[in-house]
């Protein structure tokens, strides 16, 4: 069975309710689904969504990228309350992003929300889920100075060869998703091909990343059938092992 340990299913984008695209994941083979948030309004959507389902769990933070409509003070807080739901089974998705913006000033904030994040996260024995877009060294470097104690994924992996060695060296695991299927993507390709098997985690990121043949489209949990059949195909392995053990690694990295 295939564990989607990254979707969004309360995007507001889908036009179909989240729980019908739960409910017709779980009849494609989907076994287990992470739903992390984004906002803080987006981790209660996700706690809500994974407290309907036996198969559905969630992650709680702050997004860099919503760093700017959160107060970290409320963040702690409400970080705090909802992890009493033992649902939530990891403080994510969190980290930098410099894609969109790279002024002084939000970077700081960014820092400052991952920085405290972690921290929350080793308080309350969660792993987190890490969100780094076009800021390897300073997600790196935050990582080595604050170490997440309780597990960490770099999720969307989009780093080299070198970074995704030093992640595992670091005892970090590994999240690949659709363009590791992408004809252009050779270093996704390349890391898919050497990440030691049992640091290797599978997700959607869905609404977003629908690996070949959807781009283009929405993405759901079922997609990550194309991504296992990738990966296999690069390693030369079959399918089914590529599914079993992405399968068991998430329930040991989420303790699920
Ligand atoms: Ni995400």
């Amino acid at each position: 069975m295939i564990f989607d340990t990254h979707c969004h299913l309360y995007d507001t984008s889908y036009e179909k309710d989240p729980k019908e695209i739960i409910r017709n994941s779980l009849n494609n083979n989907v076994g287990l689904i992470m739903i992390p948030g984004d906002t803080l309004v987006n981790s209660q959507k996700a706690l809500h969504l994974a407290s309907c389902f036996n198969e559905v769990y969630c992650a709680i933070g702050v997004h860099p990228e919503s760093v700017e409509e959160e107060d970290i003070k409320i963040t702690r807080e409400t970080l705090f309350e909802l992890s009493k739901n033992n649902k939530v089974k990891a403080i994510g998705e969190i980290g930098l992003d410099y894609y969109w913006r790279k002024d002084e000033k939000h970077v700081e904030k960014q820092k400052m929300f991952f920085i405290e994040q972690i921290k929350i996260a080793n308080e309350l024995h969660l792993p987190i889920i890490v969100h780094d877009r076009e800021a390897h060294k300073d997600t790196i470097d935050i990582l080595k100075k604050y170490p997440p104690l309780y597990g960490c994924v770099i999720h969307c992996f989009s780093g080299s060869l070198e970074m995704m060695k030093e992640c595992v060296k670091l005892g970090f695991y590994i999240g690949l998703d659709g363009p590791v299927t992408y004809k252009n993507a050779v270093v996704p390709k390349e890391v898919a091909k050497a990440v030691p098997l049992e640091r290797l985690l599978l997700e959607t990121d869905a609404p977003y990343l629908p690996p070949v043949p959807f781009r283009g489209q929405k993405n759901y949990p079922e997609y990550i059938k194309y991504i296992i059949k990738e990966i296999a195909a690069l390693r030369n392995v079959t399918e089914n092992e590529i599914e079993e053990t992405t399968f068991s690694n998430g329930k040991v990295f989420f303790g699920v």
